[in-house]
């Protein structure tokens, strides 16, 4: 009885030994997990969540199994889904992008977008670059690049200080130009070496004196950086389309405040138009005196809902001459991106690129105008079939905001207007900062530039053409409902100047 008794305390002593160094054993490698991860710069998501971060990349792994059955398929989550997503993330890294077995896209909806391929598409040694555009021929300084896949505005204020250090380098290394946003020139839009397009929002953020108005000195002296190439007026935002900018008093740090000239800690709103635009005469005497103290090219951002002033706007042109154009026209998506907009706005307002681009490419051509303003399309241009459908359908260059956001690690959160943001792309907290390492996503900015427009030079040689901007309505096709497809120019004719 008692050897039985001595034998069950021995191996009850011999468990709790094991349990003890189980548990020490575990918190060994918690503590060693923990400081790999807080020490490494490449994951965001593990450096501000260290250890239990770890788990995302394991769910994330097995959610591709579990989703096939459970949750939300490749094609569904939006703003954004899992397929264009993965294209990003696996571009930014630089990764083999080539899927396997069969596309996942249903080819069958209305409005499926579809190319036509050539019966001889170049080989290799025809395809080619694409040619420098020049933007502004009659200003002081015009801008000529071939960059045709470029940053989209977005302000320091919405994104943070590592954000935007990231997007200038990898701006650089890739020949991208970066869009200030409405927040003002900061250091950081700078340091990277870049091409800046400098935006005016309509509280004139970085440009304004004592009164809100626009500052002619101030902006002499941010266009007399060798990087500022042009300047973008803002009129609209798809995202927010009759709202001015909002940025959370949350997100006013003292830094921002001082560039966009605000108090600090107080929600920073601009109003919803500027105040010296009456008329579409008002905008071009705006655009003449920008144009005129920065000597760059200047042009307009707008989402297009109602129309007519733009056959205002273009007749007004004519009458003065053409050197009186805006330089380039921005044309954003109603379904644009923002750090923060009233859902009324977001869900409702405007019309989509889909309709408002060849609207206003269309429009340029009946005025004569085509060959004058440049035409920059941006919302939800994140794939390179995005890209190649704007190319074709009339635009000279696109721009992104959110899939340069996803190049950074942006997870779709949803969180931009709270501070919280937990890979450190739209919050000013430095814990969570800390988890963006500029110099490690600058890479994967110029990756996924790059990669992007390899992407769209594929569809483009598929397509027969030489180089993406060779790509015209014809070549792409749209499902129509009775289940047959037509071609985009058959849809939107495409104006001939002259005719
Ligand atoms: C976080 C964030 C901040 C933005 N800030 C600005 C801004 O300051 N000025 C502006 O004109 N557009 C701003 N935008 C809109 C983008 O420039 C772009 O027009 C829009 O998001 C569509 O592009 P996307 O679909 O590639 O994001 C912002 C978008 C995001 C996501
Ligand atoms: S991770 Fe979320 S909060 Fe951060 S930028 Fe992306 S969507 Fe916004």
């Amino acid at each position: 009885m008692e050897e039985t008794f001595s034998l069950v305390q021995s191996a009850n002593q011999i468990l709790v030994t094991l349990l003890i160094l189980g548990l020490g054993i575990a918190i060994l490698v918690v503590a060693v997990l923990y400081i790999l991860d807080v020490t490494q710069t490449k994951h965001a998501i593990r450096r501000n969540f260290p250890v239990i971060g770890r788990f995302r990349y394991f769910f994330e792994h097995m959610g591709e199994f579990f989703r096939q059955y459970f949750f939300a398929q490749d094609r569904e989550e939006m703003p954004f889904n899992r397929a264009q997503r993965s294209w990003i993330y696996r571009s930014a890294k630089n990764l083999d992008n080539t899927i396997a077995f069969g596309s996942t896209r249903d080819l069958s909806p209305v409005g499926t977008i579809l190319f036509v391929n050539g019966a001889f598409p170049p080989i290799d040694q025809h395809s080619a670059e694409p040619e420098p555009l020049v933007i502004g021929p009659y200003c002081r300084e015009p801008y000529s690049t071939r960059s045709f896949f470029n940053i989209s505005g977005m302000s320091f204020g919405a994104i943070s200080k590592p954000a935007i250090r990231a997007l200038s380098k990898g701006a650089k290394e890739s020949g991208a130009w970066m869009n200030t946003g409405e927040g003002g020139l900061s250091p950081y839009h700078l340091e990277g070496g870049a091409d800046i397009v400098f935006q005016i929002g309509t509280a004139k953020y970085g440009v304004r004196d004592a009164e809100g108005r626009l500052s002619d000195d101030r902006l002499r002296a941010i266009a007399a950086h060798d990087q500022m190439k042009m300047i973008e007026i803002k009129l609209s935002q798809g995202a927010k389309p009759g709202k001015g900018g909002i940025l959370p008093g949350a997100k006013v740090t003292e830094e921002i405040a001082a560039i966009r000239g605000i108090p600090a800690g107080c929600d920073s709103i601009s109003p919803n138009r500027h105040p010296e635009h009456e008329t579409v005469a008002d905008m071009l005497d705006m655009i003449a005196h920008v144009r005129e103290v920065t000597g760059k090219p200047t042009g307009l951002k707008a989402v297009i809902g109602a129309y007519g002033w733009l056959e205002d706007l273009f007749t007004e042109i004519n009458r003065r001459g053409i050197e009186s154009a805006p330089d380039f026209f921005t044309i954003d998506s109603a379904d644009g991106g923002t750090g923060a907009a009233p859902m009324g706005l977001m869900d409702y307002m405007g019309l989509p690129l889909k309709e408002s681009l060849p609207l206003v490419v269309d429009l340029l051509h009946k005025h004569g105008l085509r060959d004058r303003v440049r035409v920059i399309a941006g919302g939800k241009l994140v794939n390179g079939a995005d890209v190649a459908w704007a190319l074709a359908m009339g635009a000279d260059f696109c721009v992104s905001a959110r899939g340069f956001m996803f190049a950074l690690g942006c997870i779709q959160a949803l969180q931009c207007n709270k501070n919280t943001c937990p890979t450190g792309i739209t919050t000013h907290d430095p814990g969570l900062q800390k988890g963006l390492d500029p110099v490690d996503k600058s890479v994967r900015v110029a990756h996924y530039k790059r990669n992007m427009e390899y992407s769209v030079g594929v569809i483009a040689h598929s397509c027969g053409v030489r180089e993406p901007r060779d790509l015209r309505r014809y070549h792409c096709r749209v499902v129509q409902e009775n289940g047959r497809s037509v071609p985009l120019e058959e849809i939107y004719p495409e104006y001939r100047t002259g005719s």
